[in-house]
């Protein structure tokens, strides 16, 4: 018998993030949305505004393009909305419970590579890798690699991701590739730039919604819990305090110090939609 598989964190949160949404925002989107000046920052246009992103990233798929791998695809819901538009598509998904989403949603319309993209293996070229919020996962030398395999010359690599800024300071959000870093070994790959938006003013909002839930729901949540363990549980609610006070301490800054925020993403991350041709 195999031993049992491994499940990543992030993978956890994905799969939370997919189940929350579906239930309180009505989206099967995993990524930021995209936020025009008019349109509310609220959780009632989160999907609105999931939409807007997936339009705004549609509209830059160059012309000419028939043939797709939409790389960590999560539930399917942006591909499924390319084959509408008439691409074909493919997907990798590694994550076998967002892959269980997408086959449900995409039928026999798509192959999915149920592996990381470093792990995918096909002889098949496409005219478009694209990674929707998707780069920050994979390791990129390997991935640029990958990626000149798979494009023919002429084929585009689409990224629309956040990378961390060289901003100085302890920053409370994680995730995301350096973008010094990036733009130092993509220039060593035969990928000429077509195009590089920044697009933070209009994501950071989701982290002015991130940053309401987790002080109007978050904090309160945790001081009641802490509360219950104090009250019912003292002596072990202390052993379990003194042994994890470090754990503690980071959560504490990275969910509830209020850094958390649209401010901090602005400083600390930048968006942007990336468009390089294989030259
Ligand atoms: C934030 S979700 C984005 C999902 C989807 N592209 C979207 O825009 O809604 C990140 C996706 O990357 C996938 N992923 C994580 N690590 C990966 C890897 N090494 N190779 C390919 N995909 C990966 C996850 O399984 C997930 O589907």
């Amino acid at each position: 018998m195999s031993p049992p598989r491994k499940v990543d964190s992030k993978e956890v949160g994905l799969v939370i993030g997919m189940i929350l949404g579906q239930y309180f925002l009505d989206t099967e989107d995993l990524h930021y949305g995209y936020w025009p000046p008019d349109l509310p920052v609220s959780g009632a246009n989160m999907a609105q505004a999931q939409a807007n992103y997936s339009n705004f990233l549609i509209s830059h798929i160059p012309a000419g393009t028939k043939t797709i791998l939409d790389v960590g695809c999560g539930t399917g819901h942006l591909a499924r909305k390319l084959l509408g538009l008439g691409y074909r598509v493919d997907c990798v998904s590694p994550s076998p419970l967002l892959t269980e989403r997408a086959r449900q949603k995409l039928g026999d319309a798509c192959r999915i590579f149920e592996c990381t993209y470093e792990e995918v293996e096909t002889e098949k070229p496409y005219d478009l890798v694209l990674f929707s919020e998707s780069w920050q996962y994979v390791k990129m030398e390997p991935s640029f690699q990958k990626t000149q395999t798979l494009l023919p010359e002429g084929g585009h690599l689409l990224i629309c991701d956040f990378f961390k800024t060289d901003a100085k300071g302890k920053s409370a959000l994680g995730g995301g590739h350096r973008l010094s870093k990036f733009y130092r070994l993509i220039s060593s790959y035969p990928f000429a730039a077509v195009q590089d938006l920044d697009i933070t003013p209009e994501t950071a909002p989701n982290l002015a919604l991130v940053d309401e839930v987790l002080t109007r729901a978050g904090i309160p949540i945790r001081d009641l819990i802490f509360y219950f363990l104090n009250q019912n549980y003292p002596r072990l609610s202390k052993l379990v305090q003194w042994q994890f006070q470090n754990k503690i301490d980071k959560l504490n800054f990275k969910y509830f110090s209020g850094q958390r925020n649209a401010e901090n993403f602005a400083k600390f991350k930048s968006y942007r939609l990336l468009l390089y041709r294989k030259s």
